[in-house]
């Protein structure tokens, strides 16, 4: 397919009013787990030629950089979740919630793949490189990222594995893995990368299947509203926790959204907003809430510092 959309003709924009549309009605698991079957791609049918020899032309090192990290925190990021992910099935207390979650990690195991072939076919890193390139996300994402997927993600996972009985737990799992690393971190990402190129007219290749990880990832954040939005109606305690689980998380969220000093001249340069991924970020968690039924305030994030000699530039020119 060397059109520049996915497959099935979508853009990361509908694939985005997909989930507006869900939190409006919310879908049941087994209208998603059909949708599942609908929506099934393939990562060997992509092709990545035109990708790479975009990705070995001429680049500023600062953009390559960038990009790496980009493709690193993505492809930790979907290991890590789908390494976490089974003991939530065995935790989910009805069948068609179980049904619905062994789709989806199948989903992110393809994502993962996804990425192996973009590392190896594009990036050029073989395969005994990939599995360092592991150990090398923990150095380029920084102590937030570190902490959401390689502390408490996996002991989350631990914890739902001892105790596959407790709700508690389970709420606060669903809400640390679909709503705030899949429909908060995830999206913002997808939405940012997707469409800057688009607007560049690069990587059609990667575009394509990464719209379609991104409409994987629809299912599985809608899910978790839907699971979230039963369990506050079964009993309101539930409301609570979740509130009570993400308030905390929310300053070294932002903070981990905003972007690196040395990025930030190019980006008031081309008048980008230095706020946009944490702004992404509130707006996505305030509208989830809403569907699965609270009534919480997620606060704005404050404005990212622009440093004093920065400024001072700024005003010279
Ligand atoms: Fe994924
Ligand atoms: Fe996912």
């Amino acid at each position: 397919m060397s059109n520049h959309q996915s497959y099935q003709g979508q853009t990361i924009e509908a694939v985005v009013q997909t989930i507006d549309d869900g939190l409006e009605r919310l879908p049941t698991y087994m209208d998603l787990y059909f949708r599942w079957e609908r929506q099934q791609w393939k990562v060997q049918d992509l092709d990545f030629t035109v990708d790479k020899a975009q990705w070995l032309a001429e680049m500023p090192d600062l953009m390559r950089q960038s990009r790496m990290a980009g493709y690193n925190g993505f492809y930790a990021g979907e290991i890590a979740v789908t390494d976490t992910l089974t003991p939530y099935i065995a935790a989910m207390p009805r069948l068609d919630q179980r049904v619905f979650l062994t789709t989806q990690v199948a989903d992110e195991a393809r994502h993962v793949v996804f990425f192996d072939r973009w590392f190896r076919e594009v990036l050029g890193k073989d395969a005994a490189v990939v599995g360092d390139q592991m150990a090398k996300a923990s150095e380029f994402m920084g102590s937030y990222y570190n902490f959401i997927f390689y502390k408490l993600l996996p002991e989350v996972a631990d914890g739902l594995r001892r105790h596959p009985n407790d709700m508690n737990l389970l709420v606060e799992g669903v809400t640390l893995y679909m709503i705030l690393i899949e429909g908060a971190m995830a999206l913002a990402g997808q939405q940012r990368m997707l469409q800057l190129y688009k607007q560049m007219d690069i990587f059609p290749g990667f575009q394509e299947g990464f719209t379609d990880v991104a409409r994987d990832e629809s299912r599985h954040v809608l899910f978790g509203v839907r699971f979230l939005y039963d369990m506050v109606q079964s009993d309101n305690k539930y409301a609570y926790r979740i509130v009570d689980f993400i308030n905390p998380l929310l300053p070294g969220l932002y903070d981990f959204g905003r972007p690196s000093p040395e990025f930030i001249p190019g980006m008031l340069k081309t008048g980008q907003d230095l706020d946009w991924t944490p702004k992404f970020y509130a707006s996505a968690l305030r509208r989830k809430l809403r569907a699965i039924g609270i009534q919480a305030s997620i606060p704005e994030p404050t404005p990212t510092p622009i440093p004093a000699e920065l400024q001072a530039m700024l005003a010279a020119n």
